[in-house]
């Protein structure tokens, strides 16, 4: 098993019979998703809701029922990935373009787990550019707006065109540099109009699952 395959696969011991889950993103997850589905095939009853038409597709494909958002009022659990996470479980994510429906997701969930390889446990953030969700009206407006702020935008494209979220909008990735003063940045991207949601996941999680190879981690964040 490789390290995100054996965190994706540990995750599903948080998943109890009649949980409603929510359903993360990202190649980490996608391991999630098969552990879940294996689960329902022996007979687990659970209801899910997902973070992105990815994972809805990937479920479904997998034999899954994935219920509308609006169809829960809650969530017991839900399991995600990050592309970065400190020793704060400060962590940022969207480097798959799902941030908004994953802040939206853990933000209406009782435990958020997150999952990862030991490769995203880092000192301080900022290796990872920080992916922004801005609205496309006025795009290029939002854009200069973080220039001047010294945010070092860059419109992030994918395939020769602009990347489109799930939700319709565009993703900027920040160059914002290792050890970046999160909570400048996360009070300057509140001040721009056209910022929609950032992909600063501060303290969300009640439990992390690092994969390393000496086996999977459970590390709990008692601050939760
Ligand atoms: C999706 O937008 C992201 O937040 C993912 O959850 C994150 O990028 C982790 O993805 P991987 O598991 O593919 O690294």
């Amino acid at each position: 098993m490789n390290l995100k395959e054996q965190v994706g696969y540990k995750a599903v011991d948080f998943v109890k019979d009649g949980m409603i889950v929510g359903l993360g993103t990202g190649s980490t997850v996608y391991y999630f998703i098969h552990a879940i589905a294996e689960k329902v095939k022996n007979g687990l009853k659970v209801e899910l809701v997902s973070t992105s038409i990815q994972s809805i597709e990937l479920a479904k494909s997998l034999g899954l029922v994935v219920k509308n958002l609006e169809e829960v009022d809650r969530i017991d659990v839900t399991v995600d990935g990050v592309d970065e996470i400190d020793k704060n479980f400060n962590a940022i994510k969207g480097g798959g373009a799902a941030l908004f429906r994953e802040k939206i997701v853990a933000d209406i969930t009782d435990t958020v787990v997150w999952i990862y390889d030991e490769t995203k446990d880092v000192e301080k953030l900022g290796g990872f550019n920080l992916p922004v969700e801005i609205l496309p009206f006025g795009y290029s407006h939002t854009i200069r707006k973080m220039k001047e702020q010294g945010l070092n935008p860059v419109l992030r494209i994918k395939d020769n065109e602009v990347l489109i979220t799930d939700n319709n909008n565009y993703i900027v990735d920040l160059h914002l540099g290792y050890g970046f003063d999160i909570e400048d940045v996360k009070n300057k991207l509140s001040n721009i109009v056209g910022v929609l949601e950032h992909g600063l996941f501060l303290n969300m999680c009640k439990y992390c699952i690092k994969g390393t190879s000496e086996g999977p981690v459970l590390i709990t964040n008692y601050s939760k």
